[in-house]
């Protein structure tokens, strides 16, 4: 029977496609998009419309699978999984990707949906991945890219980065092993960095100079604001770098290296390995 994946075209949905088709598993893609999935992979998975706006798209993806891999909505994330776990209860596994540190506080909504998970009593693994070592080629990489510099409202404080590479395998491996039910993992690297360290790291990479400032919340959300961000995600973004300044993204972990039995890639490694996307 396939795997029904959610997210298949984010940034740990597409890698956790790559490696559960490395290891010739049968995939249902539950997407907004078959068209643009399908083009990505063609007839190497199968294609449904699926949509947490939607409930009517849940039946028809969740009754061809016991087995099934979702990240949150943005979008009412809450009250759209509630109404996604009632069609889910035939489900051997369900593997949802949370959040390191929201997973863990009390009223923010990954941590309400891990909440739902549980009381469902469906076979479920979590994992709260930290944050993610692409997010700097990704969207702080325009910065680097644009005007040499990472601007973020992180002060000085550390960060144990996760390469999204290590989440999807991670998730894999609950999917397709048994053994990772009731478990909550958190995924992160075995080293935490502040952003000055990772400034001087891609400066060394890339043979330019990359500076790191800090910004306050307020200037933060003013810059991103102009950049074309709307408030709702540059407030969002600043919410979570105020758990960042709180230390709280810094505790390494043992759980990827317990997982995958190897330690977790490294953020060095990972800036050598993406120098061309710095420039
Ligand atoms: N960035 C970080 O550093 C970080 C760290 C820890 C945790 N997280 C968490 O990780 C999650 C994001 O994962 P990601 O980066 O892999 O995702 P992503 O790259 O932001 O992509 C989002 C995915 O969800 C799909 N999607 C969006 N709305 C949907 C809907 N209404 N119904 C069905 N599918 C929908 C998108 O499909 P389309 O192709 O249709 O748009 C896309 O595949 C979030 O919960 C975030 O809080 C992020």
């Amino acid at each position: 029977m396939a795997i029904l994946i959610i997210g298949a075209t984010g940034n740990i949905g597409k890698n956790l496609v790559n490696t559960l088709l490395e290891s010739r598993q049968q995939l249902l893609l539950g997407v907004r998009n078959p068209a643009k999935a399908r083009a990505a992979w063609k007839f190497r998975a199968s294609y449904i419309h699926f949509d947490f706006n939607e409930p009517e798209t849940f039946e028809p993806a969740l009754s061809q699978v016991e087995r099934c891999f979702f990240i949150a909505p943005h979008d009412d994330p809450v009250g759209s999984v509630e109404v996604f776990l009632q069609h889910a209860r035939h489900l051997k596994q369900l593997t949802f990707s949370s959040g390191r540190t929201t997973g863990g506080v009390e009223g923010k909504p990954l941590h309400a949906i891990e909440q739902r998970i549980w009381e469902s009593f469906i076979p479920a693994t979590i994992l709260r991945p930290g944050w993610f070592m692409q997010n700097f080629t990704g969207w702080i990489g325009d910065d680097i890219r644009e005007e040499r510099k990472i601007v973020l409202p992180a002060g000085d404080s550390k960060t144990a980065f996760i390469d999204v590479r290590d989440v999807a395998e991670a998730a894999a491996l609950t999917l397709i092993h048994g053994g990772h039910t009731g478990h909550t993992y958190e995924l992160v690297s075995d080293q935490a960095f502040d952003h000055y360290q990772v400034a001087d790291m891609i400066s060394r990479a890339i043979g330019e100079t990359v500076a790191y400032q800090p910004m306050a919340p307020l200037d933060y959300i003013r810059r991103m604001m102009k950049k074309g961000w709307t408030r709702d995600v540059a407030e969002h973004t600043v919410e979570l770098y105020q758990l960042v300044m709180q230390g709280r993204e810094e505790k390494t972990s043992p759980d990827v290296e317990q997982i995958l039995e190897r330690p977790p890639r490294r953020l060095a490694d990972f800036i050598q390995e993406h120098k061309k996307a710095f420039r």
